[in-house]
């Protein structure tokens, strides 16, 4: 077979499973023992659970899919995405696509840099104290990169101290010292918490206070990622609206995302919907991701939407996404989890930034598959054809006698378990 240069393979969904994964392999020059960790005949095991976690007692499965047509920077991506919710990777592969016709995704990342707090309190003079460690700064962030291992060497290591004086709080005075701390291709929690216990003797030693916690901060806005993207207005066309039309919705739904917070949560949902999926197939921490995302959209005090949506000079649609995205290719699961590693080499990640970019273009295009369905025919009629699929095959239904039962009850409108198990009766052994 001849490998794959382009994300945009029509009708792969069609394809047997097998042959979906012999595509792949070949995409990504997976060995016949890659493709079977794949198919989930072997990969992580009970005895590895044990080595992860404790208390371990078995493996959680949940399905690997493949989003297709994304173009990041010019260049081709298929998306390795985990997931249990049907229609996902339809939706976010159909917006690549349309994102494709307007060039793909530009995208853009900060240095990753995390964040370390470090809580001082029982301060005689908090001011005093903030200014002591601000002329000691030089000396703590060398302190820092002393416990640095393997990131510093790496060219990783302390960036910046910040001092953050609550001059009230319930608790006294406290100041909060923030660690700034570049981790390179991790994720960086081990290495940023261990630099800010380190600091802690030394910051009493400058403040003459009480050092309490000493943790990261998931909301990592110093390592955010941006994705931009555009979209023609004549590829939103349906039936019965012009592509301008549905522009215009997408756009007002944006706005309705952007003023309330009560839909900014469900809209935020759909992008981490994306977002989620590929963090989890590449072994990285999704709640801290979660995190940060919902933090991030709460920074200014109100909780508010991740993305914006406008129509460009020109009657097309652009969007835009930005949000802290700490994620790794390095360390913890990412290359335990042999999945994980898996995931890395179908995306071809070279580096922690690249996937935070790539990660926030999937994000921006769940976003447009939701916005769309919910601006133009709702989400309920894909959600159904899901669903019809889910009964044919419980009613018993086997390779392209799914197709026929689900393709007869959407167009009788009956979707029921009992009339799925009355087709898969009548129609077994007919063919089309
Ligand atoms: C469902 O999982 C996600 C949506 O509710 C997102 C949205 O409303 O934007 C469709």
């Amino acid at each position: 077979m001849t490998t794959q240069h382009t994300s945009r393979i029509p009708g792969f969904y069609k394809l047997p499973l097998a042959e979906r994964v012999s595509r792949i392999a070949d995409w990504a020059g997976l060995t016949a023992g890659e493709q079977q960790v794949l198919l989930g005949s072997s990969g992580l095991g009970a005895e590895q659970a044990g080595h992860m976690i404790e208390n371990a007692i078995g493996i959680y499965a949940l399905p690997l899919g493949i989003a297709t047509n994304f173009l990041v920077n010019d260049q081709d991506y298929l998306i390795p995405m985990v997931i249990e919710e049907p229609s996902v990777v339809a939706a976010v592969s159909n917006a690549a696509r349309l994102f494709r016709e307007g060039g793909g995704f530009t995208t853009s990342s900060d240095e990753p840099v995390m964040i370390g707090q470090i809580q001082v309190l029982d301060l005689p003079d908090i001011q005093a104290a903030a200014e002591a460690v601000l002329a000691n700064r030089d000396a703590l962030m060398a302190e820092a990169d002393r416990v640095g291992g393997s990131i510093v060497k790496h060219g990783g290591g302390a960036r910046g101290i910040e001092v953050r004086p609550f001059p009230e709080t319930p608790a006294g005075p406290m100041l909060i010292i923030h660690l700034l701390y570049d981790t390179r291709d991790a994720m960086g929690a081990n290495a940023i918490n261990t630099a800010a216990e380190h600091l802690a003797t030394q910051i009493e030693a400058i403040t003459g206070g009480r050092v309490n916690l000493r943790i990261l901060s998931n909301l990592t806005d110093r390592r955010k990622a941006r994705a931009e993207g555009m979209i023609p207005a004549v590829e939103l066309e349906t039936d019965s609206l012009a592509g301008e039309q549905v522009v215009k919705s997408i756009v007002e739904a944006g706005v309705f995302a952007a003023i309330d917070p009560y839909r900014a949560a469900t809209h935020n949902k759909g992008i981490m919907n994306g977002i989620d999926p590929v963090v989890i197939a590449t072994g990285n921490d999704w709640r801290a991701i979660e995190a940060g995302a919902h933090a991030y959209a709460a920074r200014d005090g109100q909780y508010t939407s991740l993305t914006q949506w406008w129509q460009d000079d020109d009657g097309n649609l652009r969007g835009l996404i930005e949000l802290p995205l700490a994620v790794g290719i390095v360390g913890g699961a990412t290359r335990v989890h042999p999945t994980a590693g898996l995931a890395l080499k179908i995306m071809k990640i070279q580096s922690a930034r690249q996937l935070a970019e790539v990660i926030a273009a999937v994000g921006l295009a769940q976003n447009l598959a939701a916005m769309r369905a919910l601006a133009t025919v709702g989400i309920q009629q894909g959600h159904m054809r899901m669903h019809a699929k889910q009964l044919a095959v419980a009613a018993g239904a086997t390779g392209d006698l799914v197709a026929r039962v689900v393709q007869t009850m959407i167009e009788e409108g009956n979707i029921r378990l009992e009339r799925a198990k009355a087709l898969v009766h009548g129609l077994a052994g007919t063919s089309d």
